[in-house]
């Protein structure tokens, strides 16, 4: 008799994902196309910290919002950039060697510190946590009086693409395959779903704004090469731990291969939406 697999804990859900952006964090936002930076640099236009002002960023990565924040704040103001992946922190800290009002340390999103925060700051990364609700009433209640919470996720996406999808997890269980883009789940089912959530955890004050972001790959290798970068690196690792990945790179390389013969490069593009919520 096999005894019956455990479900995955919220614990152990988490490390999983830190683990991910960990062995991604060499590469990740640095593969020759502009992403994560871009939407990093909107959120904080979006969300306008003001000089002296403090500032908690929540997963952060490479600092792709939070940079921009600490730029936005100067010297008088303070930015605490948070990760789960020491990787990320470690590459953080060396790129903000210039801004010392800037710290960024190894913590959980679900864990804010105490405030007060004048913007708690989240660029793609709600989404990841298996306590939202929990974490975003804690983060109404480290804000300050002025205080919002401002965020970016993502909305409709390219739907072509998902003959390519299809193509490269056709060999895993239905149930471990990659989310399909959309209709997403919860609160990030869209912008009105989104609203519902933030005013039944008191954050009624609140906006959206959403803007396309396309991503042209100049060939496959690139493409392969930004699938290592960023989390949808977990689905290559199971790939790869069970011998399949040659196999779904066989039945990719030519779907992309056609799609440079016919644009000349290989085009993605993903709604990202903004918000800036307060109570
Ligand atoms: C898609 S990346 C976004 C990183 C960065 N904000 C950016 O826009 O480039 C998601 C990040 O969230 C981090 N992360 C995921 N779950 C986390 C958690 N529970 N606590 C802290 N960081 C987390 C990951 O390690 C990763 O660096």
């Amino acid at each position: 008799m096999t005894e019956p697999t455990a479900e995955p804990t919220a614990e152990d859900r988490k490390a999983g994902i830190a683990g991910v952006f960990d062995r991604a964090a060499a590469t990740y936002d640095q593969i020759g196309v502009d992403f994560f930076a871009v939407i990093g640099e909107r959120l904080v236009a979006t969300a306008g910290p003001q000089p002296g002002e403090r500032v908690l960023d929540l997963g952060s990565g490479r600092g792709a919002s939070a940079l921009p924040a600490a730029r936005a704040v100067g010297p008088a103001g303070a930015v605490l950039a948070t990760d789960l992946a020491p990787g990320m922190v470690a590459s953080l800290r060396s790129r903000g060697g210039e801004l010392p009002w800037l710290t960024a340390e190894v913590r959980d999103a679900e864990d804010p510190p105490d405030g007060p925060w004048d913007l708690v700051l989240g660029s793609l990364v709600l989404f990841f946590l298996p306590g939202l609700d929990d974490a975003v009433r804690r983060y109404r209640d480290v804000l300050s009086g002025s205080g919002r919470l401002a965020f970016s996720w993502f909305g409709d996406a390219d739907k072509s693409w998902t003959e390519v999808y299809d193509a490269i997890d056709a060999d895993l269980p239905a149930d471990q395959r990659a989310p399909r883009g959309t209709p997403r789940q919860g609160p990030f089912a869209g912008p009105e779903a989104m609203a519902g959530f933030l005013e039944a955890n008191g954050l009624g004050d609140h906006r959206t704004e959403t803007h396309r972001i396309t991503i042209e790959f100049t060939d496959s290798d690139q493409y392969w090469r930004w699938m290592w970068s960023q989390g949808m690196r977990y689905v290559l690792e199971m790939l790869e731990s069970r011998d399949l990945l040659a196999a779904a790179q066989a039945r990719v390389d030519p779907i992309l291969e056609q799609r440079l013969q016919r644009d000349g490069v290989i085009r993605w593009w993903t709604d990202v939406h903004y918000t800036v919520a307060r109570p």
